[in-house]
């Protein structure tokens, strides 16, 4: 019998990675295809484990290239489609925003088509919270599938955009989506720009720590593989044209945040600096997950356990990302952050 055969864009990536690995690892009878154009976020370092694995499979590929798009989905007849590629970050989307309209929008747009004129099984489109936009502090109010989308940054914007876009394909040509709406993810690979595993690798190396304004915006924390567990589930029991927020109430703010890492690592507060805010700098993102966990999901980490095992993870694994903040990373930085010494 032929196996099915599923794409995953975006599977150098931090959460594409990790969903790539889980997906190899829990289903040998799926041929799983990781497609990503390897930017800057993007590296294949991280599958040295999986890639001599007969069901895991490499392409070299832009979204966005409706040329090459096309044709791979003609050779390879996918059956699946569970859409990561994307520009991820808030703070390049305020200093370069066109290339995530490019990439989230246009890129996505193109895999739509590709997907229609090949007639996949499923689309499942992994979006964020942050096109809801923000919530006050009152911590009775979440984010629920039925919040207007508001979405306040360029990246944010640009997840919306496509987001439309897979609604659309859905209404008008009935395509099978999918569309899942997360919050902040952690865990294992995630790209040393980020909050976290920004922290961490500079609290190690004894160096300060940019907290935006007054460190007191919160984010809903899920660890990875709490995340590629709930796409696993939507890929195969979602319904189709709905949409299914993912989270587990690990609300937290900014500082408490670092100040956690700070402590787990037995260094001190001093490394905490205050500079500019964020321009458009969201308040509040929490979500209310009961649509998923209806659906059988349930998250198996919560903050501490999952912060403790990223901090270690990011000990046991240096030269993973200090290969990263050692190359081209160190320029960005530089620029992002002129006032840290
Ligand atoms: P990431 O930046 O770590 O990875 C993005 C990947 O996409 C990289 O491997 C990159 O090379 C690839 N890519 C970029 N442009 C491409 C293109 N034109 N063609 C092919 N590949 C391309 O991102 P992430 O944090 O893993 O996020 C993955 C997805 O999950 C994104 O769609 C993001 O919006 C969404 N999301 C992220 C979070 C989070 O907390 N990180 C939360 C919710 C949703
Ligand atoms: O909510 C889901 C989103 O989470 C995803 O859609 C995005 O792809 C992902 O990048 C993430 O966006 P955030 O902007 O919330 O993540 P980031 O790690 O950049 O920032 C988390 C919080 O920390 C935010 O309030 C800004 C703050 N921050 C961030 C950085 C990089 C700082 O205070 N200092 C920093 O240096």
């Amino acid at each position: 019998m032929r196996k099915q055969k599923i794409l995953v864009t975006g599977g150098a990536g931090f959460i594409g990675g990790n969903f790539v690995q889980f997906m190899v690892n829990k289903y040998p009878d799926y041929d799983i295809y990781n497609l990503d154009l390897l930017t800057y976020a993007g590296d294949l370092t991280k599958h040295r484990e999986i890639e001599n694995k007969p069901n895991y499979h490499f392409v070299k590929a832009d979204i966005a290239d409706r040329k090459s798009i096309m044709s791979l989905f003609e050779r390879e007849k996918f059956d699946y489609v569970v859409h990561f590629a994307a520009e991820s970050h808030v703070d390049r989307s305020i200093t370069n925003p066109e290339i995530f309209v490019l990439t989230n929008v246009l890129g996505t747009q193109v895999l739509l088509d590709a997907a229609k004129e090949n007639k996949i099984t499923k689309f499942v489109h992994v979006s964020t919270d942050e096109v809801y936009g923000e919530l006050d502090f009152n911590p009775t109010t979440f984010f629920t599938e039925e919040t207007p989308l508001q979405p306040n940054s360029p990246y944010s914007a640009s997840k919306a955009s496509s987001d439309l876009l897979v609604r659309a394909y859905y209404e008008t040509f009935q395509l099978p989506v999918n569309i899942t709406r997360c919050s902040n993810n952690y865990g294992p690979y995630h790209f040393p720009e980020k909050l976290i595993p920004l922290t961490i690798s500079r609290v190690v190396n004894d160096q300060k720590v940019p907290v935006y304004g007054d460190g007191k915006n919160i984010r809903d924390w899920l660890h990875v593989i709490d995340h590629c567990a709930a796409i696993d589930l939507v890929l195969h029991k979602g319904e189709n044209g709905e949409v299914y927020n993912v989270g587990g109430h690990n609300e937290r703010t900014n500082l408490e945040v670092v100040k956690a890492i700070i402590n787990t690592l037995g260094k001190s507060k001093e490394l905490i600096e205050f500079v500019e805010d964020r321009l458009g700098h969201d308040k509040r993102y929490a979500i209310d997950p009961t649509k998923l966990e209806k659906l059988g999901w349930k998250p198996s980490y919560n903050f501490e356990t999952g912060i403790a095992q990223t901090i270690q993870w990011y000990l046991d694994n240096k030269d993973w990302w200090e290969q990263i903040i050692s190359g081209e990373y160190k320029t960005y930085f530089e620029y992002q952050y002129s006032y840290i010494k």
